[in-house]
């Protein structure tokens, strides 16, 4: 039974590899920082194609720039970046993983006691059976600007509630008003 009790040892010691504290903090530093370049490229990409073409003529920026911009930053990195939410439009790239799930739960309820929905983050090292993680999320609150997108039915206008419906036949993303968690940007980088 040696091989045995070698293997768990193994398993113990990668289990238990410690990640040191100031690599964290370079890492959530890091992080933070992609999450807030990714979020503000999107917004100003957002704002100009709506100030040019309308809410409806800017959908085509959140489906296609969004993950155009996560794609750079995972390939540019090493990293796998995207944006998830509770209630997803496109449930090819949204919807959460189990941690993300409870994360974005979490988020919800900090937002309900009173943060700063846009100061909201989390970062943690995560055991996972390929390895270990690095897991970074950015909560993504909901502006006005976003509400002709992701409001109630009074604040999408009929031609972007069509161009929705015909393209995102599974949406869950309505109903949201100002102040709200969307959803968040998540980073996972292996160790
Ligand atoms: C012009 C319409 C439009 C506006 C404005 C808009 N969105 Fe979106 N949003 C979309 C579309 C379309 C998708 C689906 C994108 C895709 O196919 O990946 C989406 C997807 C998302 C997702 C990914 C998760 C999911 O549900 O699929 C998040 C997060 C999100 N939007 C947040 C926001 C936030 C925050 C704002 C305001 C800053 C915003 N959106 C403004 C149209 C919009």
């Amino acid at each position: 039974m040696r091989v045995g009790l070698i293997g768990a040892a193994l398993a113990a010691a990668v289990a238990a590899a410690p990640v040191a504290a100031q690599d964290v903090a370079k890492m959530t530093e890091e992080s933070r920082a992609a999450a807030g370049g990714f979020a503000q490229k999107l917004g100003g990409e957002l704002k100009q194609a709506i100030s040019q073409g309308g809410p409806d003529g800017a959908i085509g920026v959140c489906r296609n720039i969004a993950p155009q911009i996560a794609g750079e930053l995972s390939l540019r990195n090493g990293w796998q970046v995207t944006r998830v939410s509770l209630k997803t439009r496109n449930a090819l790239l949204g919807i959460p993983d189990a941690w993300e799930q409870k994360v974005l739960a979490e988020f919800d309820a900090r937002a309900a006691k009173g943060e700063d929905p846009a100061k909201i983050e989390f970062a943690e090292v995560v055991a996972e059976p390929a390895g270990q993680y690095f897991r970074y999320m950015k909560a993504l609150p909901v502006q006005p600007l976003c509400l002709s997108c992701h409001g109630g039915p009074g604040d999408i206008a009929p031609a972007v509630r069509a161009k929705l419906a015909s393209e995102y036949p599974h949406d869950r993303a309505t109903g949201y008003s100002a102040g709200q968690i969307r959803g968040a940007i998540t980073i996972k980088r292996p160790l």
